[in-house]
């Protein structure tokens, strides 16, 4: 079974063939980062008018990668929420456009749901050898950052949320403060790697009989740091001391790495799951892979880093799924800006794709 994916929830034009399944055949993302950095952020406008000159060539260039004509798939999934709806809109039509030509089933698919599962994509872990259900899912992006109890394939219930920003907004803000690049979560890691722990703890917020997240307070207890050190604000023309940037960029990973760390550990005992599973592009962060590696008490589940950030391959997987269990979209389907994952419906059947 071939199945064709689409993402281009946020800024991403991606596009992959997976075969069987889990194995990738292709994976293309094209990253509309350096169109967005120079705003600190993503400009919803530019991203959609991005997608609408990219979508076609990164699907032509998935399927050449892939070497499948459109005529040899079995599906084409789309991401159709949650995200930026002009975003959505591109890769929904496109989708659609294709289903319709070449007579192929459609499905949309929920972007976290995609998240959760691309920790069983090919180099991830082997459906085979998962501990079973129930598992606690730790998905942390640039636009959510949720604990979700996932009870069996499509099965999901909210366990806990941030109640500001999302861990990789936290990452994108600090960043800024720091004078690193967007998107920051890569940039801060990239700094802290040679910081040497010189740097005073940073707080470690937690919310009174809640396991729900807030960033908050790290982000602002690192501005009022920097403002101390002299990095923040910038000065015109003047490099903030290399040395403290790196130190602080450690400090704010640190913190936020093991407030998500505990929280995720304490809500896997509450929940007696079997394995706890990452996902999100925060889940490409070594810190935090690290701690979550040294302190979970059941088997942790990875994506590799590159299958954390968007992409098609884990909309093609969780599409597939749901293909395979009888699921198809109506071709007017709608895209869904908000779109909690705990709305979905169970997929009736328990079967893996292959
Ligand atoms: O899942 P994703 O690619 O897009 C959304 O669905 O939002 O996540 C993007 C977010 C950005 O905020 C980025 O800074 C963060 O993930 N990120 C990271 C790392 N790589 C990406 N955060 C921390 N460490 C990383 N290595
Ligand atoms: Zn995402």
């Amino acid at each position: 079974m071939r199945i064709l994916g689409i993402e281009t929830s946020c800024d991403e034009t991606a596009a992959a063939v997976i075969e069987d399944g889990r194995l990738v055949r292709s994976n293309i993302v094209a990253t509309q980062i350096e169109m967005h950095a120079t705003y600190g952020g993503i400009v919803p406008e530019i991203a959609s008018r991005q997608h609408m000159k990219t979508i076609i060539p990164v699907v032509e260039d998935a399927l050449h990668q892939a070497g499948v004509g459109l005529q040899e798939l079995d599906g084409v999934a789309v991401t159709h929420g949650p995200g930026l709806a002009g975003s959505l809109l591109v890769g929904v039509n496109a989708a659609k456009g294709l289903a319709v030509t070449h007579d192929l089933p459609f499905i949309g698919v929920n972007h976290l749901e995609g998240h959760i599962y691309a920790a069983w994509l090919e180099e991830g872990v082997d459906p085979a050898a998962t501990p079973g259900f129930p598992l606690m899912c730790l998905i942390a992006s640039g636009g959510h950052t949720d604990l979700i109890l996932m009870r069996g394939h499509g099965d999901y219930e909210l366990v806990a949320r941030t109640r500001d920003d999302a861990a990789g907004e936290a990452f994108d803000k600090a960043a800024r403060v720091l004078g690193l690049a967007f998107p920051g979560g890569p940039e801060i890691q990239r700094a802290a790697e040679s910081g040497t722990g010189a740097e005073p703890k940073l707080p470690r917020p937690s919310i009174k009989g809640s396991l729900d997240f807030s960033f908050s307070g790290i982000k602002t207890a690192l501005l009022h740091r920097a403002r101390e050190r002299g990095v923040y604000p910038p000065h015109e023309g003047v490099v903030p001391n290399q040395d403290l940037v790196r130190e602080m960029a450690a400090a704010f990973q640190t913190s936020v790495a093991e407030v998500m760390t505990v929280k995720t550990v304490n809500a896997a005992r509450r929940h007696s799951v079997r394995g706890i599973l990452l996902g999100g592009g925060v889940a490409a962060n070594s810190r935090l892979r690290e701690m979550l590696q040294e302190m979970a008490p059941v088997p942790l589940y990875l994506p590799p880093p590159a299958l954390c950030t968007d992409n098609g391959a884990m909309i093609a997987h969780a599409g597939c799924l749901r293909l395979l269990a009888g699921e198809r979209e109506p071709l007017e389907v709608k895209v869904r800006a908000r779109w909690p994952l705990a709305e979905l419906n169970a997929v009736a059947s328990q079967q893996r794709c292959g």
